[in-house]
């Protein structure tokens, strides 16, 4: 299977509008890019990194930014390609057909699009969140490439051709648990969300938290980075842990020193008891966290 770009002479490329970020996310420029070369080249964003790095929420942000609608398949590791095109509900129909309710003849009304076959039929453009592809099967990338580069497909059980209306913005998540077929990548633009550093975590926490008392943020970033350095947890806190951690921090009231003696509400950031032991006994033998960022090597501010 072949497929080429559209010519700039093309009346999409003429459409193509520009993701400038949103107030609710930060992106850096190099995502941003990214996401204005998907669109340029009218190709799927992939986008790969670490949990809780705001893969998921990046789609919610350029459908808000391009002011499209978002349609979301969210892929579970019994997904089939075929289940996001449609769905021939022989249940419902059989069930039709012993109580005598609705038109059993009609098979079209037993045909339920799924998220593809949706946005397909949109009349206006959609963004589509394809999210975490990597739990799906190793065929599944490749099962949804012919679909996704034609952006048509056929009903087998009634021989109707569904064809997009307006190509969608597709971003495509991956949290890397399975390496991608390469006929899959070669089709998408590749996007890695680094992981925050301080000074971007700084202004991902102002978007959830503008108010923080400038003092506990501090111990906050620095309790932070000190556990994500620890090499013996299994699973290290990530952004949306933080911004649990101090939205629980806030409301109960947690003063900074407290925090500069100890971890409170621990299980905001800490997700099974290895880690949570391990970190317990740490401080329980009078183990000392760094009191700056200076400490920890400086590196991260
Ligand atoms: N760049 C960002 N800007 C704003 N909030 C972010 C950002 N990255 C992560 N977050 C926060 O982290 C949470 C988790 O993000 P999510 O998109 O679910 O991560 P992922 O899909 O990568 O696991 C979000 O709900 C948001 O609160
Ligand atoms: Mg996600």
């Amino acid at each position: 299977m072949k497929s080429s770009p559209p010519s700039p002479a093309s009346p999409s490329f003429s459409r193509f509008e520009r993701f400038q970020g949103t107030s609710g996310y930060i992106a850096s420029s190099a995502l941003v890019d990214a996401v204005n070369c998907a669109l340029a080249l009218e190709r799927p964003l992939l986008v790969k990194g670490e949990p809780g790095t705001g893969k998921t929420l990046l789609a919610r942000h350029v459908a808000e930014g391009l002011g499209l609608p978002l349609d979301a398949w969210h892929i579970k590791s019994t997904s089939k390609a075929v289940d996001g095109l449609y769905v021939y509900d022989t249940v419902q129909r059989l069930n039709d057909a012993r109580f005598g309710d609705g038109n059993v003849r009609d098979i079209r009304s037993y045909i339920r699009l799924g998220p593809l076959g949706r946005v397909f039929t949109a009349t206006s453009r959609q963004v589509l969140l394809i999210d975490e592809i990597d739990k799906a099967d190793l065929e599944f990338p490749n099962d949804i490439l012919r679909e996704i580069d034609e952006m048509r497909f056929t009903v087998l059980e009634t021989g109707d051709e569904v064809v997009a209306i307006e190509r969608p913005m597709v971003i495509i998540t991956s949290n890397n648990e399975k390496e991608l077929p390469d006929a899959f990548l070669r089709r998408c633009v590749f996007h890695f969300i680094d992981f925050p550093d301080v000074t971007q975590m700084r202004e991902i926490v102002a978007v959830h938290h503008p108010n923080v008392e400038k003092t506990l943020l501090e111990q906050v970033l620095l309790k932070f980075y000190w556990l994500r350095d620890q090499k013996e947890l299994r699973k290290r806190p990530s952004t949306s842990e933080l911004i649990d951690w101090i939205t629980a921090l806030v409301r109960a009231g947690i003063a900074p020193e407290r925090l500069e003696a100890e971890i409170p509400f621990m299980g905001a950031l800490l997700k099974n008891e290895q880690d949570t032991r391990a970190i317990e006994s740490f401080v329980a033998r009078g183990g000392k966290t760094p009191k700056s960022f200076g400490e920890m090597g400086g590196a991260r501010r």
